[in-house]
Formats: structure tokens, C-alpha cells, sequence
């Protein structure tokens, strides 16, 4: 399932590693993991859903293809 957050216009790095205390920003804590966190520009605030499963053609956002996956 994709990672549904809120974020403000602009730019923002949403934490995939699941550590961040700041989430869903990236706070760096995923140092050591070997997981990065996700760049998502926003021309506006609102939600969007963020692929987790790195498959989408429309990385960072979800494009539904997860639900392809066995
Ligand atoms: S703190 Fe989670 S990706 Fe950076």
C-alpha cells in the first residue's frame, strides 16, 4: 500500500525508513538503514499517496501498480 500523507507546497522529503520523529518528513534518522527518503514537490499542500512498493511509473506517487503485485 502506498504511504498516504499531507504535505505544504514546495519541496519535501517523505521518510520511508518508518523513523523519522518528524514524520512524514525525513529527520535523517534512517542513516545506517540504506533507505533514503522520497523527494515530493508540491505545487500546492494537499495529500498524496507515495509509492513504497518502487514499482510505480510515476515515482514518487503511487500509480496503482502495487495492486499488481503478488
Ligand atoms: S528518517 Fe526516514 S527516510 Fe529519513
Amino acid at each position: 500500500m502506498p504511504k498516504v500523507v499531507t504535505l505544504p507546497a514546495g519541496e519535501n522529503w517523505v521518510c520511508m525508513c518508518g523513523r523519522s520523529g518528524k514524520d512524514p518528513h525525513c529527520d535523517g534518522s534512517h542513516q545506517g538503514t540504506g533507505m533514503q527518503p522520497k523527494r515530493v514537490e508540491m505545487g500546492q499542500s494537499g495529500t498524496v499517496a507515495v509509492c513504497v512498493c518502487h514499482r510505480s511509473g510515476s515515482d514518487p506517487l503511487c500509480d496503482g501498480t502495487h495492486k499488481s503485485i503478488a
